[in-house]
């Protein structure tokens, strides 16, 4: 059984994971134990389905204590309102937040394409001095929780658009000094949108599924790549996370030049 925890010291709730062979029964119990023993544990999910979608959602159920789940996550010092029943959210990715945004420099302008409840962009804009930070989100909920959080982190160089990446980014060119791209399952398919965002000169970061080596990845960011007009190359790679049995989450850092 993997159980994450997600909130704050004053209300968290607990979702379970089951590994194969494990029941039902066997999570309701220990549900009961983590609300007994933790009184920051109001609630328990059971996660009850993959990821599917659009929004990237998955399907929890209620095992134990409040069925309201709305929570305000605290991570690296910021704080992020979500309810993870109606939006994708990771506490797993905290320290990848952190690592991306040492990357940045002061006085960028950044992109956060997919960009959720806003975790990264506040991750950047609360430990870098940069220009601006725009996250697009499609879904309505997500984008509501990305304002309200960045209101909650007062962070004004924060902006939240709600749209469609192939609707919002035409309208941003030659804007961007970096671009983020956190949807591994098919972000690379969207390279061309953030290419065209793109100063002269920047660099995007591309999540996506590979095996053990992140060369498929890379295979797939060059033949993308090669079908644009520009200079580019990788200048890093990490695996991030394991998404399924020997496949794992990966991200790519290319670096663009207009020609
Ligand atoms: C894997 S989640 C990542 C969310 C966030 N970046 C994070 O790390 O928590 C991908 C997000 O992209 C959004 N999304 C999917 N397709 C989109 C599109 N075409 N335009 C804008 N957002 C999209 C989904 O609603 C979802 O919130």
């Amino acid at each position: 059984m993997r159980v994450d925890i997600v909130g704050s010291r004053q209300k968290a709730v607990a979702i379970i994971s089951l590994a194969r062979g494990e029941s039902r029964s066997e999570a309701e119990s220990y549900a009961k134990q983590l609300i007994e023993q933790y009184r920051h544990v109001k609630s328990v999910l059971l996660r009850a389905s993959p990821r599917t979608g659009e929004y990237r959602l998955r399907e929890y159920e209620v095992i134990a204590g409040d069925p309201d789940t709305e929570v305000i996550h605290i991570e690296h010092g910021y704080k992020l309102a979500l309810d993870p029943r109606r939006v994708y959210f990771s506490p797993r990715e905290a320290h990848e937040r952190q690592l991306v945004a040492e990357m940045v420099s002061s006085g960028e302008k950044v992109l956060v394409m997919f960009a959720g409840v806003g975790p990264m962009c506040i991750a950047i804009a609360k430990r870098r001095k940069v220009d601006v930070v725009v996250g697009v989100e499609i879904s309505r909920v997500a984008w509501e929780y990305m304002v309200r959080n960045i209101r909650l982190n007062k962070l004004p160089n924060v902006r939240a658009v709600l749209g469609d990446v192939r609707f919002v980014c035409p309208f941003l060119k030659g804007v961007f000094d970096r671009v983020l791209m956190p949807l591994p399952l098919e972000g690379a398919l969207y390279l061309d949108l953030a290419v065209d965002t793109l100063k002269e000169r920047g660099v995007i970061s591309l999540y996506g599924l590979s095996g053990y080596s992140g060369e498929e990845l890379v295979n797939k960011v060059s033949e993308e790549m090669e079908e644009l007009n520009v200079e580019w190359g990788v200048i890093g790679k990490r695996r991030v996370a394991t998404y399924a049995p020997r496949i794992y989450k990966f991200r790519v850092d290319i670096e663009v030049k207009l020609k």
